[in-house]
């Protein structure tokens, strides 16, 4: 982005802030869908074209960063209650919603319709992105639910220590027919992860594991065009139907660690990565908790809304789940 077109931008997020007397991003997204078409052609049509060609990694750069951010929350739930960050929360929405439109999960961060990506206490190794020490590995987002988002979108506010987000690409899966085949039937299913049952549900007993995790899904690694495929993977929350598929998640797995790339975002960046093309994570980084911390805001977009309000019998952004 040019200044004037970061200015242009600044100006937008004024305009929807000052709309209201407490940030709602929830019940702005209606009304930031329309202030989205006023934000600088070159970007749309940008955006436009990056939709029309399914780009599947995009960085957009030079978005305004408030000079005055606050620390880095400890915790989303620390940046929930605060509001922290709600002005660059307005540029992920705004520019968001020039590519897609915003939804939510119920049971993900409180229902929030836009997440706050920072490492928690006592999280460092979990499987979500809280995560700090350990890496985040290779994954769809919401990869068990057929509304999962076409893009999911990070929004980078600090970045010190230039911690990596890793992605890795379907079309660098170098598979034979045979293992095509496979990966194109129906032989997997897809749970929830953590980040949906929340890690505490751990603790509780005498409960079969899957039942907690909520409602899986069965279905294909690989479908959609041929000529271009789109996938669904994440080897923390499937499995496969017999040694033939195992066989074969292995084989995927192992190629996309093998084709996994970085990028780094900067105080300032937006990445669109299309969940239908790319998987993603995050490189492993110690934690300081002393408000310098990596903070990215995050935010869910569906190509069609109607989706959503399909799967909830409801018009709402946020699914039930
Ligand atoms: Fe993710």
């Amino acid at each position: 982005m040019s200044a004037d077109e970061r200015a242009t931008v600044a100006a937008l997020v004024d305009e929807l802030i000052s709309d209201s007397e407490t940030w709602d991003p929830l019940g702005r997204a209606d009304r930031a869908a329309s202030l989205a078409q006023e934000l600088p052609t070159r970007l749309r049509r940008f955006l436009s074209e990056v939709k029309v060609a399914e780009s599947d990694v995009t960085v957009l750069s030079n978005l305004p960063v408030d000079d005055d951010l606050a620390p880095t929350p400890v915790g989303w739930d620390a940046a929930a209650k605060t509001g922290a960050g709600s002005r660059e929360e307005v540029v992920l929405l705004l520019c968001g919603s020039a590519i897609g439109e915003p939804f939510g999960w119920s049971n993900q961060q409180d229902g929030r319709l836009i997440h706050d990506v920072v490492p928690a206490p006592g999280m460092e190794r979990s499987l979500t992105s809280a995560s700090s020490s350990a890496g985040l590995s290779l994954h769809t987002e919401d990869v068990f639910h057929p509304c999962r988002g076409d893009y999911v979108s990070l929004f980078c506010l600090r970045n010190p220590d230039r911690i990596g987000t890793t992605y890795a690409r379907v079309d660098t899966l170098s598979l034979s027919a045979a293992l095509r085949d496979l990966l194109s039937s129906d032989s997997f299913t897809f749970h929830p992860d953590d980040s949906h049952v929340g890690v505490t549900l751990n603790a509780i007993d005498g409960t079969d594991e899957r039942e907690r995790r909520g409602p899986s899904e069965s279905g294909a690694v690989l479908f959609g065009p041929g000529d271009r495929p789109y996938f669904r993977f994440d080897i923390d929350f499937m499995e496969a139907d017999g040694a033939a598929a195992t066989d074969a998640m292995r084989v995927v797995q192992r190629e996309l660690s093998e084709h996994a790339e970085s990028v780094v975002l900067s105080p300032g960046d937006a990445v669109f990565i299309d969940n239908y093309r790319v998987v993603h994570g995050r490189e492993p980084f110690t934690p300081r908790y002393d408000g310098t911390d990596r903070w990215l805001k995050r935010v869910n977009l569906t190509r069609d809304l109607r989706r959503i309000y399909t799967a909830n019998a409801a018009r709402s952004r946020i699914i039930v789940a």
